[in-house]
Order: C-alpha cells, then structure tokens, then sequence
C-alpha cells in the first residue's frame, strides 16, 4: 500500500514501539499547514502565519495522534479496558481506537459541558459515556484512582505514550517549513500538547532536523487560566468548554516548557475566542472549534509583541463541527427563513 501510514509507521525511530507493537492506527497525523494571509494581515510586520489544523485527523481532533500511540502500547501490554476523563475530544478518541482495537472503553465527562458533535462520536463509537456532576478536574482525579484500583489503563495524557505520539504535529511543522517557526501559538487545558510539541521541537532540533526552536506561547480562556493566574481556579468557565480546566495535570511541565523556549501564558476572553473563530471561518474559509481558535485570539491580543519578518505557527486543535451550537449562535450571519418558493422572493430577500 502506497501513500500516508499513519504517525507511528512514519515516525517510527522516533516513537517508543517495536516490532511487537500492535499499531492501532486510523491513519491520523499529516494534517495540514495552511497559509492564513488574512490573519498575517491584522498583523503587518510581514509576518507569515499559519495555521496547523489538526481537526483534520480521523476523529476530528488532535487527540488521535496521542491515541493510536496509547492504545496501540495498551494493546502491547494486553490490556482489555481503557479509562479517561474528557472535556469531548480525548473521549472520541479513546473510544474510536479503543474499539478499532477490540478494548472497552469507558469515558467520565462532565454533565452538560461536552459539545454536541463529540458526545455523538463517542456515543457512536460504543463507548460507554458516564456523565459525572463534576467538571473535567473533579473527572480526571476519579480516573486516575480508577486506574490505581481496577484492571483499566488510563489513556488521559499522564500516560506518557500520549505525549510521545502528539510530538509529531512538532515533527510534521518542521518537515514542511524546514526549520522550526519563531513562534507556536497553541490553546492549553490540561496542558499536555503544549508539552508534547516542545518535547518534538527539542528531538529534532537534537537530532539536526532543525535549526531554532520556537517560542511557545500558550493561551488560557480567561475564566479557566490557572497557568496565567499562578493559582487552580475551583470553578473553570468559558464557552471554549474544550479548555474548561482549572488544575492542568501538566503544570510543571507546561511551566518548564515556557521558560525554556522564552515563552508566555496569556489569556483571552471569551469575545476574543468568537472573534478569532468567526474570523477564521469567514477570512480564512476554516472552521474551527471554539478552543481551538484561543490560539489566533491570544497571537492577535498579542501582536505588538511578533517580531517582523516573524514566521508563526497556530495550532487549531480541534474541527468546529465539533461544536455545531456555537457555531449556530455566534456564527458571522442570522439566515433567512420563512422564504416564500418562488423566484420573485428569493431575488428580493438576496437584495435585487
Ligand atoms: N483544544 C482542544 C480542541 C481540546 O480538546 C483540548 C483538550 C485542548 C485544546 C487543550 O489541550 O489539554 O493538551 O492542553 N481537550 C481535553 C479533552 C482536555 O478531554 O478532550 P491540552
């Protein structure tokens, strides 16, 4: 067979697998790097800028990337069951790869915060959804004590396979532009896949692959951005309900990996989201989940800090048909209803 084999085939030497390795894969990675001129433009500076959109991946987020890694290595260890804790896209992961790889899997999300589009997925997939009254933090603790107790292998990014696979968005950047960017804008949660680009940016560059290393710029939606605040937030909000979390468990490593690449932690309001998600769609013709556009947000709250001639990567996790809701209630237009049949009233109602 000919063509993309999936991340781990094509990054092999860089993964922890074997030959014994069952590779569970849905063909996920090799998503692609798209030019965003009209965002470069807000900018000026003769910036470039582009966007990583890894909501083209088999489930829709960049979730897969660390799935087929954790699975595939839960399948090696023989595992039956697999466990997370999801705000939506670890949990249609996990479920799809699971089930590709004949495992159970069971997904603790938080009552009434999951976007449509990923409950349906997991759904779908035969996961078995168990929707706490808790949010995704008060989730994530009960999963780890269930993996301490039970026969069940947590697949949430503490398993450090999840890291290993999710590097190789960094490893995919530097393949296309040939050297690392200036800046990585990335949203952050539990704060996971800012630490696996910077672990992929720091292989290659040991490797020779690339040159420079970037800056790593997190952004937190301003009510859920304990990074930003120094302090857990009890009660996270924001509409981004992907990144609604108030205690990332990878905190030290998502602080060690800003004062390593000279990066920053910002936020951006929830308005500021809309705008970046509403600007993608309609200048950029990408759609986007909310989450995910936290990282144009954050480059344009911060643009008179971009160098010029700068070189900017966006990592847009997610797919906004994720999130079909949102999409509908803040989108850029109201459409008209109610339109009579006819030729006369669709001529009047398009303004001739
Ligand atoms: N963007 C999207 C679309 C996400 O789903 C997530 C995390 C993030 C960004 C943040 O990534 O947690 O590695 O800092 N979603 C997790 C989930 C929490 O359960 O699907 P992070």
């Amino acid at each position: 067979q000919n063509g993309w084999q999936g991340l781990i085939e094509t990054y092999r030497s860089y993964l922890p697998v074997s030959d014994r390795t069952p590779v569970v894969t849905l063909l996920e990675g090799n998503t692609p790097l798209i030019p965003a001129p009209a965002l470069a433009a807000q900018i000026g500076k003769q910036v470039q800028v582009w966007v990583k959109y890894d909501g083209l991946n088999p489930t829709g987020s960049f979730k897969d990337r660390g799935m087929t890694m954790a699975v595939s290595k839960a399948k090696e260890d023989g595992a039956e069951v697999v466990i997370c804790a999801s705000t939506g896209n670890t949990s249609a992961a996990a479920a799809a790869y699971a089930r590709r790889a004949g495992m159970r899997a069971y997904v603790l999300i938080p009552d009434g915060y999951v976007a449509l589009g990923k409950l349906a997925q997991a759904l779908l997939y035969g996961a078995e959804v168990l929707a706490i009254q808790g949010n995704f933090d008060c989730a994530l603790s009960i999963v780890r004590e269930m993996a301490e107790h039970y026969p069940v292998t947590l697949v949430n990014s503490v398993n450090p396979y999840r890291l290993e696979g999710q590097k190789t968005a960094a490893f995919e950047i530097v393949d296309i532009m040939g050297d690392a960017p200036d800046w990585l804008c990335i949203p952050v949660g539990n704060a996971g896949n800012i630490t696996a680009y910077w672990m992929g940016f720091c292989q290659y560059h040991q490797e020779g692959r690339c040159r420079q290393l970037p800056r790593m710029m997190g952004f937190q939606a301003a009510g859920a951005s304990p990074l930003v605040t120094g302090v857990p937030i009890d009660h996270p909000e924001t509409l981004a309900t992907a990144i609604r979390i108030g205690n990332p468990a990878s905190w030290q490593k998502a602080m060690a990996v800003k004062d390593a690449s000279q990066g920053q932690f910002n936020a951006v309001t929830d308005e500021e989201i809309l705008e970046a998600y509403r600007l993608l769609a309609s200048q950029e013709g990408i759609f986007c989940e909310p989450a995910s556009a936290a990282s144009v947000a954050g480059l344009l709250k911060v643009k008179d800090q971009v160098p010029a001639h700068a070189k900017i990567v966006c990592v847009l996790t997610g797919n906004g048909l994720k999130d079909p809701d949102t999409a509908i209630k803040h989108g850029n237009n109201q459409f008209k209803t109610g339109i009579e049949p006819t030729r006369a009233a669709v001529a009047q109602a398009m303004g001739f």
